[in-house]
């Protein structure tokens, strides 16, 4: 018997691929296309090495203050009190003193993990007598060789990376812990 065109079997796999054709052009553009849209990269000022200040502890530079607000990311005389002059030979060294800590210019970092404006957020009533470790809500930042890209969300201005609220709001249920809109929106 000659095979005149396709029988109803091959037309049904012809159905069933395009049909997964158009489901993964759909999903590449939905995860893909779109948010590569949505965000723009931007680079940190310097690649900063945890790895290059195992000398000194996290406490050295993050730490809680008396009145219990976080010091963040560290200002530039915490580097300046060994980075007065390039003690290596590397270009983020070199950028670090002669863009930075020569022209006494407050180095501008993005962090990762910033909220909106209208999530209130406290390290002290985490990180305290609750002890939750950093990279509980924090990338680990011990070993990197390479500060990770930052994205900016072009509406919002919001950083990728922040924790959603959908995960903070797991944890408060887990710990027992209120999930009242007032905890975190101020
Ligand atoms: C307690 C001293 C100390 C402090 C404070 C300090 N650093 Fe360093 N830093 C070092 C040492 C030691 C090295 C390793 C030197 C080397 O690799 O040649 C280093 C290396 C670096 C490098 C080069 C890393 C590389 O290999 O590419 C950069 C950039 C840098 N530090 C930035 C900073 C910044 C930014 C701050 C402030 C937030 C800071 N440092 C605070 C001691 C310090
Ligand atoms: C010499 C100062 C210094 C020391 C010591 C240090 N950090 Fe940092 N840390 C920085 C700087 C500068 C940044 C901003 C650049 C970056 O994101 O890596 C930062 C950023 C971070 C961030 C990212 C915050 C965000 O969302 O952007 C975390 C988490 C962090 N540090 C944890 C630690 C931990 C844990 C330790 C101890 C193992 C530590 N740091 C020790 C200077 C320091
Ligand atoms: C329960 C989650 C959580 C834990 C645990 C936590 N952080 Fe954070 N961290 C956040 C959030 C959320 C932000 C953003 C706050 C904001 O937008 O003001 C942040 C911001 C930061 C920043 C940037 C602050 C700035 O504006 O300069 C640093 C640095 C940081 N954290 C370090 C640490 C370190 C070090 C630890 C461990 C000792 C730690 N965090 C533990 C959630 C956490
Ligand atoms: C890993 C668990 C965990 C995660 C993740 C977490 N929290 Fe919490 N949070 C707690 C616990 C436990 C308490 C209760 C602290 C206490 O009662 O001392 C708390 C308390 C709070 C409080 C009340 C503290 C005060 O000073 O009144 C706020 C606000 C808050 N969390 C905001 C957030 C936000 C915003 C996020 C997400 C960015 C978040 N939390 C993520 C465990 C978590
Ligand atoms: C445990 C902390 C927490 C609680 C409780 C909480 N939120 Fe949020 N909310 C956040 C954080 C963090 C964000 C920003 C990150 C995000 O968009 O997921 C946010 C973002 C939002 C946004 C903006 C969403 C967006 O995509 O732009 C709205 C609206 C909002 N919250 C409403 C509420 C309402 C209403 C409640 C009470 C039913 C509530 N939230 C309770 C932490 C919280």
């Amino acid at each position: 018997m000659k095979n005149k065109g396709l029988n109803s079997s091959g037309k049904g796999l012809i159905g069933i691929i395009s049909f997964l054709l158009g489901l993964v052009i759909a999903l590449g553009v939905g995860w893909g296309v779109f948010p590569t849209l949505l965000y723009s990269t931007k680079i940190q000022p310097m690649n900063f090495l945890h790895s290059a200040h195992q000398d000194s502890t996290c406490e050295d530079c993050h730490f809680t203050r008396e009145n219990g607000t976080y010091s963040g990311i560290p200002g530039l005389a915490k580097c300046a009190e060994c980075h007065e002059d390039a003690q290596g030979d590397t270009e983020d060294e070199r950028i670090l003193v002669e863009e930075y800590v020569q022209q006494q210019r407050e180095i501008p970092w993005k962090a990762y993990a910033w909220q909106p404006d209208n999530v209130y957020f406290s390290h002290a009533a985490h990180t305290g007598d609750q002890g939750i470790e950093c990279v509980r809500c924090h990338r680990d930042v011990t070993g990197e060789a390479k500060l990770p890209p930052y994205y900016e969300n072009r509406l919002t201005g919001y950083s990728k990376s922040t924790m959603k609220m959908v995960e903070c709001e797991k944890c408060h249920a887990d710990q027992g812990t209120s999930n009242a809109c007032n905890v975190c929106h101020k």
